[in-house]
């Protein structure tokens, strides 16, 4: 039997590459959001970070939510501020029932309204199941699918109150539908973001709310620090990835930006795949 692994991103990693900000405000359509605020959980690293720049690129204002690292965070506002976007950060664990209800109270205080929720945050810890800790199932469920679950609840509250309409896009995974051996808990909290999104796509349609997941493959970030350390095993990987290769945070975040415009308001209850075909040619690991 192993020793559970974390493979989250240890906060004192260094602040956003330049290179992968600039990535995901290269292909921003101009004012495609403007006037819209979006709140985007975990977004001081990885896709979260990307997507953050990416929808500011595009006219939105952007509340940049981080957990651990607020120089992260603030390198991230830098960027967007640097860029032309309007973004402010806010310090909160999307776990915690006040810090999921601050992050929607400040994104009225300080912009005004908010039209777009990104869920983001995720942890993955993975072990054998037989290993696996109550404590360690409790935080990867409670960020991963209680934390979207109840902020998604504080937003749409506030949207339903005032009669408007609004946007939930979840980063689930493939695995809300394929399978991840070792990793059951974050398996268990992607699938059960799968049928979360449906449920509230068919409750919330009536209030011109619309949600949906973007389930990416696998994608360059902290969270796969570990897996990008194992020549072997990222090997294995790549070989069954038809692209061959992974996907960038800035791939993510377009398809995001896509979901979060006005030219995606029919689209809603379904899962987007971002894999380079992984899942359509899967072996065991
Ligand atoms: P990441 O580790 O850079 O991002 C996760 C973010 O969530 C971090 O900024 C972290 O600080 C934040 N976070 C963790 N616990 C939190 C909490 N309690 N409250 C608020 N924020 C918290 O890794 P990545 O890859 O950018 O992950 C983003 C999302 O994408 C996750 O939901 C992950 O499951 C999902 N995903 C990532 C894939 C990949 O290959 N990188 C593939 C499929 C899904």
């Amino acid at each position: 039997m192993s020793t559970p692994q974390t493979a989250t991103a240890p906060e004192t990693q260094k602040g956003g590459d330049p290179s992968d900000l600039a990535a995901s405000a290269k292909f921003a359509v101009s004012n495609r959001l403007q006037g819209k605020v979006a709140v985007i959980t975990g977004s001081s690293s990885g896709i979260g970070q990307a997507i953050a720049v990416r929808l500011a690129g595009e006219g939105a204002s952007v509340i940049v939510n981080y957990i651990g690292g607020a120089q992260r965070a603030e390198d991230t506002r830098a960027f967007i501020d640097k860029s032309g976007g309007k973004a402010f950060v806010v310090q909160g664990d999307v776990s915690k029932a006040a810090d999921r209800d601050n992050l929607i109270d400040q994104a009225y205080l300080q912009f005004g309204r908010c039209d777009i929720l990104v869920n983001n945050a995720g942890v993955e810890i993975g072990a054998d199941f037989w290993d696996v800790t109550e404590e360690d199932y409790d935080k990867v469920l409670n960020i991963n699918l209680k934390g979207a679950f109840f902020l998604s609840q504080a937003f749409v509250k506030r949207l339903i109150d005032a009669k408007q309409p609004g946007r939930i896009i979840n980063i689930s995974s493939v695995h809300e539908d394929m399978v991840f051996p070792h990793f059951d808990s974050y398996s268990a909290s992607k699938g059960g973001l799968r049928m979360l999104m449906r449920n509230l796509a068919v409750e919330l349609g009536p209030h011109d709310i619309t949600v949906n997941n973007v389930a990416p493959g696998a994608i360059v970030t902290p969270i796969n620090r570990s897996l990008l350390n194992n020549k072997e095993q990222l090997q294995a990987l790549l070989n069954n990835i038809p692209l061959g290769r992974m996907g960038t945070s800035a791939e993510v975040a377009g398809l995001v930006a896509y979901l979060a415009c006005e030219e995606a308001a029919y689209i809603t209850g379904s899962t987007f795949i971002m894999d380079g075909g992984l899942m359509r040619n899967y072996h065991e690991q």
